[in-house]
């Protein structure tokens, strides 16, 4: 099975290539941000986020998440990731669901000749054998200006835009830090990844360069 994988900062433009590769090549595609994002979301429902045992109780929701019940558009919000990116400091919870991760990949090698993983610690730690590695990033103000247009709002007053965009550099600047900072599986480049800065390129662009590099090799 080939195997792909793809790490970086939010809103680099890594999720949109993940599934752009895995619909060109007919590859299985796993979000693995979603895996963190849906334990956050159980938290605040069963509203055990101001709990001091995080860690305890997102083990309990990690250890029996379903991957199939997973619906991308109920996780979106800035309060989720920021829990997600919280939790995803705790060895134990991290230890669930790289296991999770790594029988996803095993369960499907009969059904598919390829698998892309998208996340943070997908080339260091999940696939370190991976065929194919690429690290994702972009200038956080672009970045930011990605999730605005991603949130699809309609119409802003150009002062609400503004405070808008200063509020999710913020939020993705302090979610960077603890991904970056955080001593196990922190966000860093595989020494083996190609590292691709898509500040001045769109996704098409992306989709190109990468395409490029896969079929060469
Ligand atoms: O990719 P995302 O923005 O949906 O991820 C949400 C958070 O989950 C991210 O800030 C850190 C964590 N995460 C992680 O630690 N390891 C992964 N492989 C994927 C996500």
């Amino acid at each position: 099975m080939i195997e792909i994988a793809i790490d970086g900062t939010a809103a680099s433009g890594k999720g949109t290539l993940a599934r752009k590769l895995a619909e060109k090549y007919n590859f299985i595609y796993l979000d693995t941000g979603l895996l963190y994002r849906k334990v956050a979301n159980e938290l605040i429902i069963k509203k055990k986020n101001i709990s001091n045992d995080l860690e305890y109780h997102s083990s309990v929701i990690a250890r029996n998440l379903n991957f199939l019940e997973i619906k991308k558009e109920d996780l979106r919000s800035e309060e989720t990731a920021k829990l997600a990116s919280l939790i995803a400091t705790h060895p134990k919870l991290r230890e669930i669901l790289n296991l999770k991760q790594k029988e996803f990949v095993e369960e499907n090698k009969k059904k598919f000749s390829g698998c892309i993983l998208d996340g943070r610690d997908i080339g260091t730690k999940i696939l370190p054998n991976a065929n194919f590695k690429f690290f994702i990033d972009a200038s956080i103000e672009v970045r930011a200006k990605r999730r605005l247009l991603e949130k699809n709002i309609s119409f802003l007053h150009e002062k609400d835009e503004k405070c808008m965009l200063q509020f999710l550099i913020k939020q993705m600047n302090d979610r960077d830090k603890l991904d970056i900072k955080r001593s196990i599986s922190p966000l860093v480049p595989a020494d083996d990844a190609y590292v691709i800065d898509t500040t001045f390129i769109d996704a098409d662009e992306l989709f190109l360069k990468v395409t490029k590099i896969i079929d060469e090799i």
